[in-house]
């Protein structure tokens, strides 16, 4: 490892998440009652903002924010742990972003997300604001709760000023050739990559394309490191988790600031694995996500 600080940009969404723990999850057609209700901040991008942040990282954030409540929160969320909100856009005549979660008491959940402002940000966002932050950076992190259009435009950016652009492909949806081109590291969970392989897009596939390395997170049983030479299991990290909301989120960051940092592979993905595994043992995204601190103190630092 490196003593250098990574500088990380994130374009992408930011929801308001309206969460409600219920005992188990409804059934089509069923009404049941929850046990508590918290608004905590979230959106797949805004969620590896923080993240990032909050292990060590200088993050820059682009994205788009109704004008209503929500928006202070989320914004608030990202400067309490340091994140540069200058490039986010507010759409006045939107709501921001919203996602409707529910989690059981046994820790899995259910999304539905309400894209709000999220679905403005046209690729003619990335005109109005510092494309050179995404320029200048270590790793550009990308999902797809934003138009595929605007995904593409920021890796596009990225990779003509050789910045490593590493997509989490979720929601999944069907993506272009040209796009994934601009890709270099692919995170998807298992259900995701099997989409992706349905879509005509097997792993040689996404080889051929420039794709350099594919990490496939499966829960509680862990990540498949899939290289062009070679494919390694690394084990999941064993917690008692409440509340999984974020934790594909946490993993994205936490490996691209150990991957930013000079860690080897293998070694980066540990560190994510472990950042993962604590947020799944408190509630919400942002607020369940660990600082360096926290990892230290159960002896889990950067490699
Ligand atoms: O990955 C978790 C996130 O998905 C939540 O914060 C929610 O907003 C949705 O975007």
């Amino acid at each position: 490892m490196t003593d250098k600080i990574p500088n990380i940009a994130v374009v992408g969404s930011l929801n308001a998440d309206l969460t409600a723990y219920v005992e188990t999850l409804p059934q089509p057609g069923q009404t049941i009652m929850s046990h508590d209700f918290v608004v905590y901040p979230g959106g797949k991008g805004a969620n590896q903002a923080v993240a990032a942040a909050k292990l060590g990282a200088k993050v820059t954030m682009f994205g788009c924010l109704g004008s209503d409540s929500y928006s202070g929160m989320l914004r608030e969320s990202l400067e309490n742990v340091g994140v540069l909100t200058s490039n986010l856009v507010t759409i006045e005549d939107s709501p921001t972003g919203a996602a409707i979660i529910l989690v059981e008491d046994s820790s899995e959940n259910e999304i539905v997300v309400i894209p709000g402002a999220n679905a403005r940000f046209s690729p003619d966002v990335l005109e109005k604001v510092h494309i050179e932050k995404i320029e200048q950076a270590d790793a550009l992190l990308l999902q797809l709760e934003i138009p595929l259009e605007s995904v593409a435009k920021a890796a596009q950016i990225a990779h003509k000023a050789g910045v490593p652009v590493i997509l989490n492909p979720a929601p999944v949806c069907e993506l272009p050739i040209e796009f994934l081109q601009h890709v270099d590291i692919l995170v998807p969970n298992q259900t995701e990559l099997k989409k992706l392989q349905e879509n005509g897009l097997p792993l040689e596939k996404l080889f051929t394309l420039g794709i350099k390395m594919i990490l496939e997170t499966r829960g509680a049983s862990g990540v498949w490191v899939h290289t062009q030479d070679a494919s390694r299991h690394v084990e999941a990290v064993k917690v008692n988790a409440i509340d999984t909301v974020g934790a594909g989120d946490t993993f994205v960051a936490a490996f691209a600031v150990a991957y930013c940092s000079g860690t080897d592979l293998l070694d980066a993905v540990r560190f994510a694995n472990q950042a993962a595994a604590f947020t799944t043992t408190r509630k919400g995204a942002q607020s369940s996500f660990p600082n360096s601190e926290e990892l230290a103190e159960i002896g889990v630092n950067l490699p």
